[in-house]
């Protein structure tokens, strides 16, 4: 029955595909007639949805952490011990569950240790990204921010410039019980030197910091090293560091830019070229979305056409298939008996050229319209799609620079509409993935002549073009305290054109729905500044289930979630 039914899909979905191709004419302009099915299948689950795909990244960059996050303890700007409130009362308000910190290229050349004690004592340094850093901003003042967030920290070790002594003290300041500790040996407890320092400087209770970034992007600004070289690194630097069965460290190693698989599967070959034990939980995944097709970084956040708009939307698709390929490469070469190796996308956006910038001392900040929004829930429906693979991930940055929840300048704040489809999505969060097939004729990308720009700051290759958008997408989860409690979150790209989709579950009947969509008459619409709220969501039109099934209708360039209860 299942493969019948699938096969059965995947033609409608070519026949659609195929319609599109002859021309958007095709598509239904009235909300009562059907453009597209959407079948959802309990019966297949895909795997519990980790909370932790919805994280965070804040990098000394430009304005994200001075004036972003940290306006300082005396400033008239709201602000708990030093941090902006308003960013911590948004971080809350999507229920942040890990912030990433120092960087970025930024955490290779910067060393811990310079940012713990008195501030008036801490140096001033310069910082990857062209700037002086006061350091104000350290390890204890991340701590506390992710303190006051209600989440947990992930710090990314700096592996080119500081020796692998630093990075296992750097986990011994952070982890190790203040006061007298177990030898483990036959002499008498002891104080250990680094907790004592920690509790010195203000905190006495460990940080607990499980989740380790390994380096970054050690292809580029964390090196510039080849796959072999940077394996070797990762044994020496995890082959011993101070650790207890309290806290199972989680170390993540430096994986592609983009959808580099040689990079992946030549890094695994020599990970495991002897057979030592390896400490390692996740593989870190980069893929950013450039604002042009041509270029990396180009193009404008709100200058752009309707075709720039379906091939942003398309080239951030690909993201599915960075996750696929390099989760085979994975598979193809890591060793029996090896733990699991999960990925951790933790950087991942739209980025744009510098048009809309906060200030020539913002580098990177960038305006965000209701396109980002849409790539917003293209990437956390394709997490959620491969729930099984996707263990963490890391939107790059919360704050001020590049893929921004949050635009901060002095006392002026503001959300933007990819904070909405974050609250949006929460919903989804430690459910149960469920596969969910969508037939909807496709979009052709009219950019899609040449290959594909892809990079970070410090590294450009590039992919193969994509000539297909798909018209509807989505995913779908069942709650995880209520079987009858269904989610679904739905992008429909198409620019001016509502989708009526018929909904069905399979073995089980709709028996009422609500929800949630973000959709704006414009796709250039944003908040900004003098108008925080431009961009809000509302309440979704909903229609009556018939048969066990709804026909509901998404509007054009939209993001909706919805909450379906089964019979
Ligand atoms: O997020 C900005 C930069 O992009 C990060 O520092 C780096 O890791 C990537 O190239």
């Amino acid at each position: 029955m299942k493969i019948s039914r699938r096969a059965a899909l995947k033609s409608s979905a070519l026949a659609a595909t195929a319609l599109a191709l002859r021309g958007p004419r095709l598509f239904s302009q009235a909300s009562n007639t059907v453009d597209a099915h959407i079948d959802i299948i309990p019966g297949e689950p895909v795997a519990t949805i980790s909370p932790e795909i919805y994280s965070h990244f804040i990098e000394h960059l430009g304005g994200v952490i001075y004036d972003g996050v940290w306006v300082g303890r005396d400033s008239k700007i709201p602000n708990t011990g030093g941090i902006r409130q308003a960013f911590i009362d948004t971080m809350r308000a999507v229920q942040a569950p890990v912030l990433r910190w120092p960087g970025g290229c930024f955490a290779d050349s910067y060393d811990w240790r310079d940012g713990i004690g008195p501030a008036a004592n801490r140096p001033a340094r310069a910082g990857f990204w062209g700037q002086q850093d006061s350091n104000q901003y350290g390890l204890h003042e991340f701590m506390h921010t992710c303190r006051a967030i209600g989440c947990k920290p992930y710090l990314a070790a700096n592996m080119r410039s500081l020796p692998a002594r630093d990075f296992y003290q750097e986990i011994e300041y952070c982890n190790t019980p203040a006061g007298l500790t177990p030898t483990n040996s036959a002499s008498k407890p002891v104080v250990n030197a680094l907790a004592a320092q920690r509790a010195a400087n203000g905190d006495p209770e460990p940080f607990n910091v499980d989740l380790w970034g390994v380096g970054n992007e050690s292809w580029g600004c964390g090196g510039n090293l080849v796959p072999e070289e940077y394996a070797a690194m990762f044994r020496r630097f995890t082959a011993w560091v101070p650790s207890d069965n309290r806290l199972p460290l989680r170390f993540v190693a430096v994986g592609p830019n983009g959808d580099d698989v040689d990079w992946t599967r030549r890094l695994f070959k020599s990970l495991y070229s002897n057979s030592e034990r390896r400490h390692l939980f996740g593989l870190s995944v980069h893929y950013y979305t450039s604002g042009s097709p041509k270029a990396f970084a180009e193009g404008d956040a709100l200058d752009f056409n309707t075709d720039d708009y379906y091939d942003l939307l398309t080239r951030a698709s690909i993201m599915e298939k960075v996750v696929t390929d390099h989760w085979a490469a994975i598979g193809n070469s890591s060793e029996e008996g090896q733990p699991k190796v999960k990925l951790v996308v933790d950087e991942w956006g739209a980025w744009y050229g510098k048009g809309t910038q906060l200030g020539p001392e913002y580098n990177l900040s960038q305006q965000s319209t209701m396109r980002d929004a849409l790539l917003t829930g293209i990437t956390l429906d394709i997490f959620q799609r491969h729930a099984d693979k996707v263990a963490v991930a890391n939107v790059a940055q919360s704050i001020n620079c590049i893929h921004s929840l949050m635009l901060a300048k002095e006392d002026k704040f503001t959300v933007t509409p990819t904070f909405h489809v974050f609250q949006m999505y929460l919903p989804h969060r430690g459910a149960q993935a469920v596969r969910a097939e969508f037939s909807a004729p496709a979009i052709r990308n009219p950019l899609a002549n040449s290959p594909i720009p892809v990079g970070g700051n410090s590294y450009t290759g590039s992919l193969e073009a994509v000539k297909l958008l798909a018209g509807l997408s989505g995913s779908a989860s069942i709650s995880a305290t209520n079987p009858k409690l269904l989610t679904l979150t739905v992008v429909n790209p198409h620019i001016d054109r509502p989708v009526a989709a018929e909904i069905g579950v399979a073995g089980a009947s709709v028996a009422s729905y609500k929800g949630t969509v973000l959709a704006e008459d414009d796709v250039h619409a944003h908040n900004d500044f003098a108008h925080p709220n431009a961009v809000k969501p509302s309440a979704a039109t909903t229609a009556s289930p018939s048969g066990g099934r709804v026909v509901h209708t998404f509007p054009a360039a939209s993001v909706t979630t919805l909450q379906i209860t089964l019979t």
